[in-house]
């Protein structure tokens, strides 16, 4: 499963890089105005900045909402790096730019996606990612992680590539949950992340090691 980072935080991503175990990194509008990032030339060198530090995809949301803006916003981000993934909201227009930028060869990733058939709409007009938004599911009492099954088994019935990318992601079983359902990506918080490492157990047996260490010395 490919990990993505949430966040428009340059410090959060690099710590998460240094990891090693980074695939890419997404971001919204909401997540670069709560960085304090605003205004189109600011938010663009923020992207490059990200594109900087990571090396993989970096997902970079348009902010029009009819298909010509869209196309026109999406271009202009895409040119910005090979690794800018142009991220367009699941609306009508949304799925016309989706199959536009599909035809030219411009990755693409589906948001705001709430249900199968959206996601099946984004695999059809061949969006390269797809991202559901489990924790707001879980928000509003309907079952996030359902819907990622749901997904998989659509797309595995056709042989769709999209990618399926957990989003909304809110802590470590989201994280686990979502590896045995079989998204392909799951993006989130670095706290949701770098929880993974954590069991008390592994603490109590390295101090146990290391005093028994000590011991022979
Ligand atoms: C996805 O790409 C979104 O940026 C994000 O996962 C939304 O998460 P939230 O529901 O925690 O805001």
């Amino acid at each position: 499963m490919k990990f993505f980072i949430d966040t428009a935080n340059l410090d959060q991503i690099k710590e998460a890089q240094a990891l090693g175990i980074l695939d890419g990194v997404t971001t919204n509008p909401s997540l670069m105005a709560k960085e304090g990032i605003t205004g189109a030339e600011n938010i663009v060198n923020h992207y490059k900045a990200i594109c900087d530090v990571v090396e993989g995809d970096v997902s970079a949301e348009v902010i029009a909402t009819d298909f010509e803006g869209m196309v026109r916003e999406g271009e202009a981000l895409a040119a910005l790096n090979p690794q800018i993934v142009v991220k367009l909201p699941m609306i009508a227009d949304g799925v016309k730019a989706c199959k536009y930028f599909a035809d030219k060869g411009i990755k693409t990733n589906m948001t705001l996606v709430f249900s199968a058939g959206q996601a099946l709409l984004a695999a059809k007009a061949g969006a390269t990612y797809v991202s559901p938004f489990i924790g707001r599911l879980d928000d509003v009492s309907t079952d996030g992680l359902g819907l990622i099954s749901e997904i998989r088994l659509i797309f595995d019935n056709y042989g769709y590539t999209t990618e399926i990318l957990a989003a909304s992601v809110r802590h470590t079983m989201h994280i686990i949950d979502c590896a045995k359902i079989g998204a392909d990506v799951m993006t989130g918080p670095l706290s949701a992340i770098s929880g993974l490492l954590k069991h008390p157990l592994t603490d109590i047996g390295l101090a146990k090691f290391l005093a028994d260490f000590k011991k022979g010395n």
